[in-house]
C-alpha cells in the first residue's frame, strides 16, 4: 500500500482540530515519517505502550533536542542550562530513572495531593471573583494560568511576590518546548529564565531544609535525605515539577471548559448531577489532551511495524490519537461524561507515567466544581486560536466565556 503523503501537522488549522488527520494517521499510515520534522508518528495504542518498553529507544534525548533548538554551546549559561535540563527524569533510561522516580513518588505522594486540595479550593474561588461580578473572562489568561501557576506555587509555599516572576520563567520554558526561540537573543533569555528558576529552586530548598514543613520541597528533601544517590536531587525535581506542571494544566482546564462548551448536552447532564464531576474530568482528559504525544529517540538501528527506524531518530507516539481508537473505547469520537472505563494514554504509559497526574485530576476537578457557580456558560469568541507549533502541547490561546453577571 503507497503510503499516504502531505499530512499536516503544524499549521493552526490542524492545532484547532487535529482528529480528523490523527484518525487518518491511525487508520492509513500507522507508522508515518514526517518529512518536515525528519521524525516517525505513530498512533495505535499498542504500538505506543511497546514503544516506552522499547529497549532500543531511549528518553535520553535532551542534547538531541535542545541541539536541534540551537541551545547548545560553549558558553557558561548554554552550558549551566544542558547540565540542569539533562539531569531530569523526563531525560533520563534505568537505572538513573529508577532512582530518581523513586525520590518523585515519595516526594509528591497521594498525601501531598490531598495536603494540596483544601489550598486548590482557595485559589480557584479567588480566581473567579472577579468574572461574577463582569459577566465574562478568558478562561485562560483569567483563570487557567492564575489557578495553574498558583497550584505550583502552593506545592512548594512560594510567596506571592515572587510568583509574577514565575509566571515569567515558566512561560520562557515553554518557548523552549513550543520552538518558539529563533533569535538568539530569544534563546538567551530562556537559558537564563531555565538558570534563574533553578537558583531559586535550589535557594528554597536550602531554606526549607533548616525549617522543614508540609510543602512538596521539603517532601523531596526528606526523600533524598541519606541517599548519596539522591542528593541535591530535591531542587532538580521542585523545578521538573514546574517545567513539567505549567502549561500542561493551563491548557487541560481550558480543553475541559471548552469540551463541556462545545456539548451542551453534557454541560446540562453535569449542572444536573454535580457527582459526574469525576467522570467529566477524565472523559476530557481523554477526549481533549493537552498533551499530543511523547516521543524517543531510536538508540539501534530496529522496525516498527517493518518500518526501518535508524540510530538518532525520533518517533513521536501521538497518543490523542490512540485515545480515539475504537479498540480502546467504543465511539471514541463521542464526548460522554458517563463513560464507564477509560484506559486512556494522556499521562503516557510504563516507567514515564506522569507522575502529576493525581494533582492535575483533583485541580481540574476543583476548577470545574467553583467554574459551574457561573450560571449559563456561553463562548464569547467565533474563532479560537491555537498557539502550539510543535506536536506537543495543544490548547486554545484564549477562551472568553460569558454568562450573567451576579
Ligand atoms: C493534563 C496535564 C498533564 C498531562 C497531559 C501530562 C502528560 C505527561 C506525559 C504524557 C508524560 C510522560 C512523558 C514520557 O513518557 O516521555 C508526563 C511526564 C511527566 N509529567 Fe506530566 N502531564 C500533565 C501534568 C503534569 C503536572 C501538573 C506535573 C507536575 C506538577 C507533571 C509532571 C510530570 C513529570 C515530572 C514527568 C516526567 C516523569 C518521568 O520522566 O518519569 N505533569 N506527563
Amino acid at each position: 500500500m503507497a503510503v499516504p503523503s502531505g499530512f499536516d501537522l503544524t499549521s493552526e488549522r490542524f492545532f484547532a482540530d487535529p482528529f480528523p488527520t490523527l484518525e487518518r494517521l491511525r487508520t492509513e499510515a500507522p507508522v508515518y515519517f514526517f518529512e518536515p520534522l525528519q521524525c516517525f508518528l505513530i498512533t495505535a495504542p499498542a504500538d505506543i505502550e511497546g514503544l516506552v518498553k522499547d529497549s532500543s529507544f531511549t528518553a535520553r534525548r535532551a542534547t538531541a533536542l535542545l541541539g536541534g533548538l540551537g541551545m547548545l554551546g560553549e558558553d557558561e549559561l548554554s552550558r549551566k542550562t544542558f547540565d540542569s535540563l539533562s539531569r531530569l527524569a523526563f531525560f533520563q533510561d534505568p537505572p538513573r530513572h529508577t532512582q530518581l522516580r523513586q525520590l518523585i513518588m515519595k516526594g509528591f505522594s497521594p498525601s501531598a495531593v490531598e495536603w494540596m486540595r483544601p489550598r486548590v479550593v482557595g485559589l480557584v474561588q479567588r480566581a473567579i471573583e472577579g468574572a461574577r461580578r463582569d459577566g465574562e473572562m478568558d478562561v485562560v489568561s483569567a483563570f487557567s494560568e492564575a489557578v495553574a501557576l498558583n497550584t505550583l506555587a502552593e506545592m512548594f509555599v512560594i510567596p506571592e511576590v515572587d510568583r509574577p516572576q514565575f509566571l515569567r520563567w515558566s512561560t520562557d520554558l515553554l518557548k523552549l518546548a513550543g520552538g518558539g526561540v529563533s533569535s538568539e537573543e530569544q534563546k538567551r533569555a530562556v537559558k537564563q529564565s531555565c538558570c534563574d528558576m533553578l537558583d531559586y529552586m535550589m535557594r528554597l530548598v536550602e531554606e526549607r531544609r533548616k525549617a522543614p514543613g508540609e510543602d512538596v520541597a521539603s517532601r523531596f528533601i526528606a526523600a533524598e535525605d541519606g541517599d548519596t544517590e539522591l542528593a541535591g536531587e530535591a531542587a532538580m525535581q521542585c523545578f521538573q515539577m514546574v517545567a513539567a506542571g505549567f502549561v500542561t494544566s493551563v491548557n487541560q482546564i481550558a480543553n475541559t471548559v471548552l469540551a463541556l462548551l462545545n456539548h451542551p448536552a453534557e454541560l446540562a447532564k453535569l449542572r444536573e448531577a454535580p457527582g459526574l464531576v469525576r467522570g467529566a474530568v477524565e472523559e476530557s482528559l481523554r477526549f481533549e489532551p493537552s498533551v499530543l504525544s511523547l516521543s524517543r529517540m531510536c538508540k539501534k538501528d530496529t522496525e516498527i511495524r517493518g518500518a526501518r527506524v535508524s540510530e538518532g531518530q525520533f518517533v513521536f507516539a501521538m497518543i490523542a490519537a490512540a485515545n480515539r481508537d475504537p479498540g480502546l473505547f467504543s465511539e471514541p469520537d463521542r464526548f460522554d461524561i458517563t463513560r464507564q472505563q477509560s484506559r486512556h494514554l494522556t499521562f503516557g504509559s510504563g516507567a514515564h507515567y506522569c507522575p502529576g497526574a493525581p494533582l492535575i485530576r483533583m485541580e481540574v476537578e476543583e476548577s470545574l466544581r467553583a467554574l459551574l457557580s457561573l450560571p449559563r456558560w456561553e463562548l464569547a469568541e467565533e474563532t479560537l486560536s491555537y498557539a502550539g507549533s510543535n506536536l506537543q502541547d495543544r490548547g486554545p490561546s484564549s477562551l472568553r466565556v460569558r454568562f450573567p453577571a451576579a
